[in-house]
């Protein structure tokens, strides 16, 4: 990539896409350094697909049933973003597992949103299990995708406060809305060069090194 071009960008969703919408909005603005070129699916009526048409972004639906394994699932996924040229996946509410050829093959260049503080409450229901386990803030994670499932160097974290009274559907919609903020600016610090991976964690350069 030259000082020029936008970062090419592939999105992996299962539904809503609120996540998805963020990326895009934030792409929409014409000095942000990143372009999304293609959202993926596996769901046919993942809400996300319109959202990207609406955006006038390619979108190509892969459902996993259609395949009689994972690894036949993920090479027709990485077939397609090679295909449309992307530099980078965001996993955005992509409610597969990826298999160990796909993550191998984007290597460093895989990043997922997680609803929580890593490497606290990995998995699922992680609003309900953060209520249950009284922590006073929790939040969202962006990271690089490795072989374990929501571990990997940590790109990016957002807290949110607890409060009192709390609902697993009030904390998430906190949660989402500092979700919608991290995410674009994780993608920003990418997509401007700033991201070096050190082991298992990253360092960000202060200014960009692009003019
Ligand atoms: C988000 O909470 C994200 O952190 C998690 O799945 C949810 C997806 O929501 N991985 P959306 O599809 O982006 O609205």
């Amino acid at each position: 990539m030259n000082g020029t071009e936008r970062l090419r960008v592939g999105v992996l969703i299962s539904g809503r896409g609120s996540n998805l919408q963020a990326l895009l909005d934030a792409c929409a603005e014409a000095d942000f350094p990143a372009e999304i070129v293609l959202v993926i699916s596996n769901k046919a009526d993942a809400q996300g697909l319109a959202r990207a048409e609406s955006a006038g972004v390619a979108t190509k639906v892969v459902p996993h049933l259609d395949y009689a394994s994972r690894e036949a699932f993920d090479a027709v996924v990485t077939a397609a973003f090679e295909a449309a040229e992307v530099d980078l996946i965001c996993m955005a509410g992509f409610l597969r597992l990826v298999t160990q050829g796909f993550v191998n093959r984007w290597r460093d260049r895989l990043i997922n949103i997680h609803p929580a503080l890593l490497p606290a409450f990995k998995g699922l229901d992680t609003h309900e299990r953060a209520l249950a386990a009284g922590v006073t803030e929790h939040g969202c994670t962006v990271h690089f995708v490795r072989h374990e499932m929501d571990d990997g160097p940590i790109l990016g974290q957002a807290a949110v406060p607890v409060l009192p009274g709390d609902t697993p559907d009030s904390l998430a919609a906190r949660v989402l809305e500092a979700e919608h903020k991290l995410y674009p600016q994780c993608l920003r610090l990418i997509a401007e060069g700033r991201v070096k991976i050190r082991g298992d964690s990253v360092a960000i350069a202060e200014s960009s090194p692009r003019p």
